[in-house]
């Protein structure tokens, strides 16, 4: 398996946190964000991983992580020119798959759940996808999974009235497939290319597989869960931080 962290994006609801540096080198209590995706791709054992990122902070990110010989891994680069959505930013790491499966992950998300098992099981049989639910309160700003007997039936992005509380995260395993889904996707209402598509793509195919995350997981792109990462991060680190 290959990774790929996805830190395009231009991070609008943070700004102006984000006016003059990229949303994924913010600090999460002691370390900046992007090396949290980093890390848990790491645990899981993977060897070569790309970031994918605009081109405003490229030159951060390389000054930043480097080759990636501190985390025992190579690192390699490549350049997200318009942010056209997190399926068009999967899209860029085609050669640097190099037909083999992928671990994609968002570069905003922060998992306390190790994947390893699940992305190591998937490496023995890669076919379809894997995806990651956690159950939150405020489902609505994300992707919903609507499950029945233990299947995902369909992905609903961003839903007025929610099916569940399970929400789909931001790490996805996928098989050499998925370039081509990728390829015939249509950009959506507001003209990005969805992973929720290449998601429910799998789903229609019947090939989507899930697991449930049992230890806390957020984003860190709008205020609140910014906030709430830090807090997660500082207490996982023995510091309490007052409620
Ligand atoms: P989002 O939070 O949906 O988008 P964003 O980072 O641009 O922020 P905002 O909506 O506030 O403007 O993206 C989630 C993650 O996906 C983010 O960490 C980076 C990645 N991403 C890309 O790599 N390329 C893209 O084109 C987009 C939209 C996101």
């Amino acid at each position: 398996m290959k990774g790929v962290i996805l830190a395009g994006g231009l991070g609008t609801r943070l700004r102006p946190l984000t006016k003059v540096t990229n949303k994924h080198l913010l600090p999460i209590y002691n370390k900046p964000m992007i090396y949290y995706p980093l890390e848990t791709l790491v645990q899981a054992g993977l060897k070569e991983i790309l970031i994918v990122s605009g081109p405003e902070h490229a030159g951060h990110f390389l000054h930043l992580l480097g080759s990636g010989k501190e985390w025992g891994v190579k690192l390699s680069y490549e350049l997200q020119d318009e942010p056209g959505g997190i399926a068009q930013a999967l899209g860029l790491a085609e050669d640097f798959a190099d037909n083999k499966p992928v671990v994609a992950i968002l570069g905003d998300n922060i998992y306390e759940d190790n994947l390893s098992g699940s992305i190591k099981n998937f490496a023995t049989e890669p076919i379809g996808a894997h995806v990651f639910l956690k159950e939150v309160i405020n489902p609505s700003r994300f992707g919903v999974a609507c499950v029945k007997s233990d299947r995902i039936i369909e992905i609903i992005e961003k839903p007025q009235k929610s099916p569940s509380n399970w929400v789909v995260t931001g790490c996805y395993l996928y098989d050499t497939q998925v370039f081509s889904i990728i390829k015939k996707l249509k950009p959506s209402s507001r003209g990005e290319l969805e992973i929720t598509d290449v998601n429910n793509y799998y789903i229609k195919a019947g090939t989507m597989k899930f697991s449930k995350l049992t230890g806390y997981w957020t984003d860190a792109g709008t205020f609140e869960s910014l906030l709430r990462a830090n807090q997660l991060a500082a207490r996982k680190n023995g510091f309490l931080v007052e409620d």
